[in-house]
């Protein structure tokens, strides 16, 4: 597995490195926040020592917050966040071009994606980086004596956040996490444009469907679920989300789209699209009512969203590939079909985000790092936001990247509006 001039590592290929650092260049074009800030770390090193374990998305974004956390003089191991998520061409170049270990193959099963969590855990790191709380999750159940050698971690994902406020709840978190999915930076582009913009990607890529005149019904209004019924509007399909929260439900209601239950919406729909970050969100009874040859998509953390074992039983082994990335389910009397085994199909059937909207992000996690490095021990073992100067410098940051200037306000606007005496 680990050859003598690598460092260690468990990647599918190395001979697919030169394709990947070719792809995570690329993407390092459109990271210009993350670039001005690995200038700055290259400099300043200011995680000099600091050992960061980090389970990611194992993408070429993903890649250049690694050489940016190097660059900071961090030790930084990575395994991948998802069995499916893996770039093989990406993990071989964090190896061989970036010499950071790397623990990652894209369709591990289980096993070896625990070992891969484990191997990651072996390194005692002081940080822990997570999308889903996994890495957090291990270290509290499995490694008790460790949780007191973490400063501090962060999480990426709404999914990950809900776990860890969970622990925080039961008294069970042993380390502060920064929760770099609320910084506004993070949550307003990444879980709405990004996921919105990949989540289509994803679909066509796997089953090259035409959208527009299409019945798609998105489950969950949330920041992804937003995004995805937007784009899918966007391109002529006829959108229905299915909701549990009221408000949500209302605003899906105004911004336009149809609002249903899971079993109206599942015999209307063509195309289903799970963001919950629930579980069996469409189940037996829904894949009863489905018209012959409709596709199913999550892109919610979990892979938990569609009731497959449900599915199998329906289909009593009748499952074949009919195209890379899709699964059809024959049940008789009509075909059901996957995308991506239910998980996150951008990242799953496609290549996760776009890098320019990972590079708010990536920049919210490498500066939180920085965050915790300095500040680790005012800190207590729970769930905090991300500082707001790290946010509003992140929008700051990317705005000057991209040329625009912001408004100043005058003086006296900016008198009046602290003001409390000024009235009709
Ligand atoms: N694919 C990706 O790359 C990606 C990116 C960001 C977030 N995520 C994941 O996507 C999921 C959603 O994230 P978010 O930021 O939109 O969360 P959110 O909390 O803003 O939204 C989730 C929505 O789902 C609704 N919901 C819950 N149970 C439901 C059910 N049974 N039926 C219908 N609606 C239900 C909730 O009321 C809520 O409005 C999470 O698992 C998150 O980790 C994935």
């Amino acid at each position: 597995m680990t050859s003598t001039s690598a460092p260690a590592h468990d990647v599918t290929d190395l001979g697919l490195a030169a394709e990947g650092v070719r792809r995570i260049e690329w993407s390092e074009r459109e990271m210009p926040v993350l670039r001005l800030i690995r200038a700055r770390f290259e400099r300043d090193r200011p995680l000099d020592g600091l050992r960061i374990g980090a389970c990611l998305h194992v993408t070429t974004e993903t890649a250049n917050l690694m050489r940016t956390l190097k660059a900071g003089g961090a030790q930084v191991v990575l395994a991948a966040s998802n069995p499916l998520s893996t770039k093989d061409d990406v993990a071989a170049a964090l190896v061989s071009e970036y010499g950071i270990p790397t623990y990652a193959r894209r369709g591990e099963d289980r096993d070896t994606y625990y070992a891969h969590l484990n191997a990651i855990a072996d390194t005692h790191p002081q940080l822990t980086m997570d999308d889903g709380c996994d890495l957090v999750s291990l270290l509290h159940s499995e490694r008790p004596d460790q949780v007191k050698e973490v400063l501090a971690g962060t999480e990426e994902t709404t999914t990950g956040v809900i776990r860890l406020k969970a622990m925080a709840a039961d008294g069970a978190l042993g380390f502060p996490v920064i929760a770099v999915n609320e910084a506004q930076t993070k949550h307003l582009f990444d879980n709405r444009y990004g996921t919105g913009q990949s989540t289509v990607d994803g679909i066509l890529r796997a089953s090259n469907i035409l959208l527009a005149g299409r019945k798609v019904v998105v489950a969950g209004y949330g920041w992804v679920g937003r995004g995805i019924a937007s784009r899918m509007a966007g391109l002529g399909a006829h959108v229905t989300v299915v909701e549990v929260d009221p408000v949500r439900a209302l605003e899906a209601l105004m911004d336009g789209y149809a609002v249903m239950t899971h079993s109206d919406a599942a015999a209307w729909g063509e195309l289903f699209i799970t963001a919950t970050g629930n579980l069996n969100v469409f189940r037996r009874e829904h894949f009863e009512a489905m018209r012959d040859g409709a596709i199913m998509a999550n892109s919610g953390h979990f892979d938990a969203e569609l009731d497959l074992p449900a599915l199998q039983a329906l289909a009593e082994g009748h499952v074949r590939e009919v195209r890379d990335n899709v699964q059809e389910f024959d049940l008789g009397g009509k075909k059901l079909h996957l995308i991506a085994e239910g998980r996150l199909v951008n990242l799953g059937a496609a290549e996760g985000h776009p890098a320019s909207v990972m590079d708010m992000s990536f920049a919210n996690q490498a500066l939180s790092a920085e965050y915790v490095a300095a500040h680790h021990a005012e800190l207590e073992p729970k769930v905090y936001v991300v500082p707001e100067a790290i946010d509003a410098e992140v929008a700051r940051l990317k705005l000057a990247a991209l040329g625009i200037e912001l408004e100043p306000m005058t003086p006296e606007q900016a008198e009046y509006v602290a003001s409390w005496q000024h009235g009709t």
